[in-house]
């Protein structure tokens, strides 16, 4: 059920020395570039480039919001104001993958608190949070439209129906 996540490992660059964290930046400011760059400075595609920077960097940084601001000449306080606005983009760094426990009332009803205590034992994390080593964050969401499947657990955008015993030891060591 758990898939492996493609996703390119984001590095703090807080952990590196002065020296490797330049040459990370650089490389991380062409790889920002390029993705703006396929949107030919179009304002309206905002969305669409905030969407593939938070799936390659798996956040937005204040570094990528200014670089954006820069290169689309739109005010960072609009970009802000969007970034912020939807649920889709997390201003602080995520785990690689994602787990999502839905606490909607169908899946409340088939068990969902139970799940969520299970996955939180399993991950040793509580919603909202991501773990120590960047390998997962865990979130709870309200009702992601399979009610009939519930309790509902969604792994990097993967929907699981009541998901078994198996199915949350997996979420241990995805990587
Ligand atoms: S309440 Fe969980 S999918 Fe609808």
């Amino acid at each position: 059920m758990v898939k492996k996540k493609t996703t390119r490992r984001y590095e703090s660059l807080r952990t590196l020395p002065e020296k490797e964290a330049l040459k990370q930046m650089a490389l991380e400011l062409s790889d920002i570039d390029k993705i703006i760059d396929k949107y030919k400075k179009d304002k309206s595609s905002l969305i669409q480039v905030l969407l593939e920077l938070q799936r390659e960097f798996n956040w937005l940084s204040e570094e990528v919001l200014k670089r954006v601001s820069q290169k689309l000449d739109i005010p960072l306080t609009q970009i802000y104001h969007i970034a912020t606005f939807y649920k889709a983009f997390s201003l602080e760094p995520r785990g690689r993958h994602s787990v999502s426990v839905c606490l909607g009332t169908a899946c409340q009803v088939r068990g969902a608190p139970r799940l969520l205590d299970k996955v939180m034992e399993t991950l040793k994390i509580r919603p909202g949070e991501t773990s120590s080593d960047m390998r997962v964050s865990l979130d709870t969401v309200n009702c992601v439209g399979c009610c009939a499947l519930g309790p509902v657990m969604v792994v990097d955008g993967e929907y699981c129906g009541k998901p078994s015993t198996k199915d949350i030891e997996q979420i241990a060591t995805i990587d």
